[in-house]
C-alpha cells in the first residue's frame, strides 16, 4: 500500500494540497471514478458466471507463474467510520490512499488485517473459504486495539464485492492459484497524544496468488528464532495486528539471510514450548501417524486453516487431535511437521534448526509426509469444489 500524503513543496516548506480529483482532503478515498465502478458491478458479476479454465480470463496475468506479490486489479472496496457510524461500502480504482500525517495507524500502529482466499471451483463458481471466521477474528483484533467492530454482514458484503468486482483476477480452475483477499482496518483520524482514533478506514483489496514458498509441497527447513520473541504472554500475539508482523520482520529477514525461509518462535517465558511460525501455525503428526498435534497457547494466532485441519484430521482421517503445549524437545519424535495458514496452505517442514543443531523430521525429511499430503489434498479438494463441502465452509460468490 502506498500512502499518498498530499503535500507539495513550496520553497523550503510543505503545504497541504487539496486534490480536486478527490472530494475530500482527509481520510476519505472517495473518487469520481469509484462511483461509476459501482454501477458496473452487476455487469461484471454476469460476466463472471462462466468463469472456468475453458473461458479465458480477460485479465492479463501469467497464471502459471503466480507468486505472492502485489499487482493492481480493477478496484478495492472501502468504508470509513466517523461520528460512531460506518459509511456505505464504496469502490475505488486507486492503488494509493490519502490519510492525515497524524493518523494513529502511522504512529501508534492502530491497524489489523485479515487474509482469506477465493477459489475458482470445478463447477464454474467462485467460492470463498470460511469468510465468517475472518470476520469474527477481525472483530477480536479490533476490540483488542480499541478500533470499532466491522459488522459481520458488512465484512462479508465487502469481501464478496471485492471478489465480484475483480472476478477476472481469480486464477482459473486447474491453475492451482487463488484470489487472496486482504481486508484491513486502521485508525485514519489525526491524533498526537496517545489515544484511539476518532476515524477509521476499512479496505478490502484482492490479488491473485500462487505458492507462498516456491516449490509447492516440497519441504522447507525452518529455524527456531532464539534471540527475539514474537509476542508477550498477555500481549497481542493472539490477534492479527500489524505490530506483530513488524516485530517479526528482523528475525524473519535474518533467518532468510541464513537460508531458512521459515522461522519458528518459542514461548517467551520459558523458551521451551513451541508457539508458531512468523506467518503460520505449527502442526505435527506423531505417535506413528495416529495423532495431529498443535500448540495451544494464549499468545498465538488462532489459524482458521489449523482449526479446519484439526476437524478434518479427526473426522476424515480418524486421527487423535492433541491441542496442547508442545515442547521443542518433542520435535525429533514427530513423524511430520508442517506450517499451516491461508497464505502458506500446508507447507511441509523437513528440518528444524535449533541451537545450531539440525533436527530431521521423520524418516524422509526431503519429501512431504503422507498425512500432510492427505490433509493438503483434502483441503484443496474442498476449496476447489472437487469433493462435497459437507461442513458448508465455502461461501459462494458467483
Ligand atoms: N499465524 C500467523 C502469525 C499468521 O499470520 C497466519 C496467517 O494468517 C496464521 C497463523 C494462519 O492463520 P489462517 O489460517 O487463519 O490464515
Ligand atoms: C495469511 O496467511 O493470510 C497471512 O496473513 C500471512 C501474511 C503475513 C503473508
Amino acid at each position: 500500500m502506498t500512502i499518498v500524503l498530499a503535500w507539495s513543496v513550496i520553497g523550503s516548506s510543505f503545504t497541504p494540497v487539496f486534490d480536486k480529483e478527490r472530494e475530500t482532503f482527509g481520510s476519505h478515498i472517495i473518487t469520481r471514478k469509484s462511483r461509476s465502478l459501482a454501477c458496473c458491478a452487476r455487469r461484471k458479476t454476469v460476466s463472471c458466471l462462466s468463469h472456468s479454465l475453458h473461458k479465458a480470463s480477460s485479465a492479463k496475468v501469467d497464471w502459471k507463474n503466480l507468486g505472492f506479490g502485489f499487482m493492481p486489479t480493477n478496484c478495492f472496496v472501502y468504508a470509513t467510520y466517523q461520528n460512531g457510524f460506518w459509511s456505505e461500502l464504496e469502490t475505488s480504482k486507486e492503488t494509493s490512499i490519502r490519510i492525515p500525517i497524524a493518523a494513529t495507524v502511522l504512529h501508534y500502529g492502530q491497524a489489523a488485517f485479515e487474509g482469506l482466499k477465493a477459489f475458482a471451483c470445478k463447477d464454474g463458481s467462485i467460492r470463498i473459504f470460511r469468510p465468517d471466521k475472518n470476520a469474527e477474528r477481525l472483530q477480536l483484533s479490533a476490540s483488542r486495539i480499541m478500533m470499532p467492530l466491522v459488522p459481520k454482514e458488512m465484512f462479508l458484503d465487502a469481501v464478496v464485492r471485492a471478489v465480484q468486482e475483480n472476478c477476472e483476477y481469480v486464477p482459473p480452475y486447474g491453475s492451482g492459484g487463488s484470489l487472496y483477499i486482504r481486508p484491513f482496518l486502521f485508525g485514519s483520524g489525526a491524533r498526537v497524544g496517545l489515544g484511539p482514533s476518532d476515524e477509521y478506514t476499512f479496505i478490502v483489496f484482492v490479488v491473485p496468488v500462487g505458492d507462498y514458498y516456491k516449490g509447492g509441497l516440497a519441504p522447507v527447513t525452518a529455524i527456531v528464532t532464539e534471540d527475539y520473541d514474537r509476542a508477550a504472554p498477555l500481549g497481542v500475539g493472539n490477534v492479527k495486528v500489524g505490530g506483530n508482523y513488524a516485530a517479526d520482520l528482523l528475525p524473519y529477514m535474518k533467518s532468510k539471510e541464513r537460508g531458512y525461509p521459515v522461522n519458528l518462535y518459542l514461548d517467551p517465558v520459558e523458551r521451551k514450548y513451541i508457539e508458531e511460525f512468523g506467518t503460520s501455525n505449527f502442526i505435527a503428526i506423531g505417535n506413528k501417524r495416529t495423532s495431529f498435534i498443535t500448540p495451544n497457547s494464549k499468545s498465538i494466532l488462532k489459524s482458521i486453516t489449523n482449526q479446519s485441519l484439526m476437524q478434518l484430521a479427526e473426522e476424515e482421517l480418524g486421527l487423535q487431535v492433541e491441542y496442547r503445549k508442545v515442547a521443542i524437545d518433542e520435535v525429533s519424535h514427530f513423524d511430520e511437521v508442517a506450517a499451516c495458514g491461508t497464505a502458506v496452505v500446508i507447507t511441509p517442514v523437513g528440518r528444524i534448526v535449533y541451537q545450531d543443531e539440525v533436527i530431521s523430521i521423520g524418516n524422509n525429511p526431503d519429501q512431504v509426509g503422507p498425512v500432510s499430503k492427505q490433509l493438503y489434498e483434502l483441503m484443496r479438494s474442498i476449496q476447489f469444489g472437487q469433493i462435497p463441502d459437507k461442513r458448508h465452509w465455502m461461501y459462494k460468490v458467483v
